[in-house]
C-alpha cells in the first residue's frame, strides 16, 4: 500500500502562507494518547512531534497499524511534558518546528531520555541537517514527503533496534551479574546476533556446539551460557579433549574403579558424574578419539556412564556444551567424527565471529584489556592514534587472544602512559612495514589501480575516524549505502 503523506495539506488547500487554526474543537478530536485498536501491539510507545495536524494524523495512522501506542505533540514544550510524564520509546520529530531549532529539541529529548530513539522528519532541502541530526544522536531520518512504505520501513528498523537493545541490555546485566570477571565485550552486529543466541541457549539445557577460530572467545561464551542460565549455581567443568592423552581423557570423563589400571589405588568419580546437575564443557571436541566418541554418545543417550574397569552403570545428569575450531561437518564426511554424536551435540550451534569480521570492536576490546591491566599494574594506559590505526588494519589471525597478548606485552614494554607502534609485537610491526603505502610526490607520482586507491581511501577514512562510518561517508562525499556496499565488496565488517 502506498499512501502519500501530505506534509502541508492545510496550506495547500487554503493557500500558501495562510495561518492555520487549531481551535479547541480540533484538539478535542485529536486526543493525546491513542492505543492501536486492531494491530497486534508491539508494546512500544511512539510520540509524533509536528506542528502540522495532517502530518501527525497520517503518521499516527501508520504507527498504529504497526502496533505502536501513539501520542502527539505540536510543540517542543508539549513534547517535553509528555516525555516527563510517560515512557516514550520512539519520537518522530519534525526538524522544522516553528520558532525553534529541531536539533536543539533533539538534544533535549536525548538529554531527558537517552534510550529513546528519535527519527527526524525533514524536508528534502534539509538533508544536510538530517545528517547533522544523526551526529547529534538521532537514530534515523525520513525525508518529506514520505509515503506509508517509507515510514513503515523506518519504524520497523527502529522497532528491531529497540527490541535488540533491550534484550542485549538485559542479557548484559545477566551475564555481568553472574559472571563478573569475564563479561563478553562487543557491540558489532555480529555480536548482537551472538548475544541473542546465548540468551536462547541460557534458557534451555540442550547441548550447544560452539564453533569459532582459536582465540575468538568460545570458552567465554560457554561460561556465559552456563552462568546466565538455570544451572548457574551448579558446577561448570571444562575438559580439554585436545590436550590429554586418550586413556587419560577416558578416566577423566568417566572415572575409574580401584585396580582398573596400575596406580588406580582407589576409585575416582569422572567429570560427567562429578558435575552432577551442572555443565561439562568439552573443549576441542574435534580432537576426541573415535572410540571415546562412541562411549560419550552412549553416555549422553542413556544418561549413565560406566567407569573404567567398572561394571556398574552410574546415572548422570549434566548439560553438555562443546567447542571446536575445526570444521566438524568436514570431519564427519571424512569419517573422523561420528555423525550421530555430531547431531547429538549440534542441537543449537553458535558461531563466534573472528575479530577481523568485527573490527569496529577493536577499540572497545582494547580499552577493556587496558583497564584490566591497569587494575593489576595501577597504570592506566592509552593507545596512540597510529598504533590504533595499525591495529584496526591488522587481521588478527589469533583473534581476541592475540589482541590481549599484544596489549599485555606492549604494557609491559612501555614505560610511558601511551602504547606506540614500536611497543607492538613483531607480527604487527611486519604488517606495518609490508602494508603498501603509495606515496605521491612531484617526482614519482604513486600509481595504483583506481579501485585500490578508492578502497584505501575508504578504509583509511574509517580507521582515522575511529570506525565512524557515517562521518567517513560524509567526509568522502559518498552515501552511507555506497560505503556499506563497498565494505561488503572488500569483505570488511559492515
Ligand atoms: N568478546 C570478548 N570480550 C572480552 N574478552 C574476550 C572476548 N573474546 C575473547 N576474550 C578473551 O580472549 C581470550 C581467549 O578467549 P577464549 O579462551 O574464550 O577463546 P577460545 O575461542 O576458547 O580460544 P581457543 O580456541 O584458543 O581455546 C580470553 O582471555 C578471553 O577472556
Ligand atoms: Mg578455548
Amino acid at each position: 500500500m502506498v499512501m502519500e503523506i501530505a506534509t502541508n495539506p492545510v496550506r495547500a488547500s487554503s493557500g500558501a502562507g495562510t495561518a492555520r487554526k487549531e481551535g479547541p474543537a480540533v484538539q478535542a478530536i485529536e486526543s493525546e494518547m491513542h492505543v492501536a485498536p486492531n494491530a497486534e501491539a508491539n508494546l512500544l510507545n511512539l510520540m509524533i512531534v509536528d506542528d502540522e495536524r495532517a502530518v501527525r494524523e497520517s503518521c499516527r495512522e501508520v504507527a498504529e497499524a504497526l502496533g505502536f501506542t501513539t501520542r502527539v505533540a505540536d510543540s517542543p514544550e508539549h513534547c517535553y511534558r509528555i516525555l516527563d510524564g510517560t515512557n516514550v520509546d520512539v519520537v518522530l520529530l519534525d526538524l522544522r518546528l516553528p520558532g525553534t531549532n529541531g536539533l536543539e529539541v533533539l538534544r533535549e529529548i536525548k538529554r531527558r531520555r537517552p534510550d529513546t530513539d528519535v527519527v527526524m522528519m525533514t524536508g528534502f532541502a534539509t538533508v544536510q541537517s538530517a545528517v547533522q541530526a544523526m551526529k547529534s544522536g538521532a537514530y534515523d531520518y525520513v525525508t518529506k514527503p514520505f509515503n506509508f512504505d517509507e515510514l513503515r520501513l523506518v519504524l520497523d528498523r527502529v522497532t528491531a533496534h529497540l527490541q535488540l537493545a533491550t534484550e542485549n541490555r538485559l542479557l548484559r546485566q545477566q551475564v555481568k551479574a553472574r559472571h563478573g570477571f569475564g563479561a563478553i565485550v562487543g557491540q558489532a552486529p555480529e555480536m548482537d546476533r551472538l548475544y541473542r543466541i546465548i540468551a536462547k541457549a541460557s534458557s534451555s539445557t540442550h547441548p550447544v556446539l560452539i564453533l569459532g577460530e582459536s582465540g575468538t572467545g568460545k570458552e567465554l561464551v560457554a561460561r556465559s551460557i552456563h552462568y546466565s542460565g538455570s544451572l548457574r549455581d551448579r558446577p561448570f567443568v571444562p575438559v580439554d579433549c585436545g590436550s590429554l592423552v586418550p586413556s587419560l581423557i577416558e578416566s577423566e570423563l568417566f572415572g575409574y574403579v580401584k585396580g582398573a589400571f596400575t596406580g588406580a589405588v582407589r576409585s575416582k568419580d569422572g567429570i560427567l558424574a562429578a558435575a552432577d546437575g551442572g555443565t561439562v564443557f568439552l573443549d576441542e571436541i574435534g580432537e576426541l578419539p573415535i572410540d571415546l566418541q562412541a562411549k560419550l554418545l552412549r553416555a549422553l543417550q542413556e544418561k549413565e556412564i560406566r567407569p573404567v574397569g567398572g561394571t556398574r552403570a552410574i546415572p548422570i545428569n549434566v548439560r553438555i556444551l562443546a567447542a571446536t575450531n575445526r570444521d566438524l561437518e568436514a570431519a564427519v564426511q571424512q569419517g573422523t567424527f561420528r555423525h550421530d554424536l555430531y547431531f547429538r551435540l549440534n542441537v543449537l550451534t553458535l558461531r563466534v565471529p573472528p575479530l577481523r569480521e568485527r573490527k569496529q570492536d577493536i577499540p572497545l576490546l582494547a580499552g577493556h584489556i587496558l583497564e584490566r591491566v591497569a587494575r593489576t599494574t595501577g597504570v592506566q594506559r592509552n593507545i596512540s592514534d597510529d598504533a590504533l590505526k595499525l591495529m584496526l588494519n591488522y587481521d588478527w589471525p589469533g583473534n581476541v587472544r592475540e589482541l590481549e597478548n599484544c596489549l599485555e606485552r606492549a604494557c609491559a614494554l612501555t614505560t610511558g602512559p601511551t602504547v606506540h607502534i614500536a611497543d607492538l609485537p613483531t607480527a604487527l610491526q611486519n604488517f606495518h612495514a609490508e602494508t603498501p603505502v603509495v606515496e605521491e610526490t612531484a617526482d614519482s607520482p604513486g600509481v595504483a589501480p583506481l579501485a585500490e586507491m578508492e578502497k584505501r581511501a575508504i578504509l583509511h577514512a574509517i580507521a582515522s575516524l575511529n570506525g565512524d562510518k557515517l562521518e567517513a561517508a560524509k567526509q568522502l562525499g559518498i552515501g552511507k549505502t555506497t560505503l556499506y556496499r563497498k565494505l561488503k565488496e572488500y569483505g570488511a565488517a559492515v
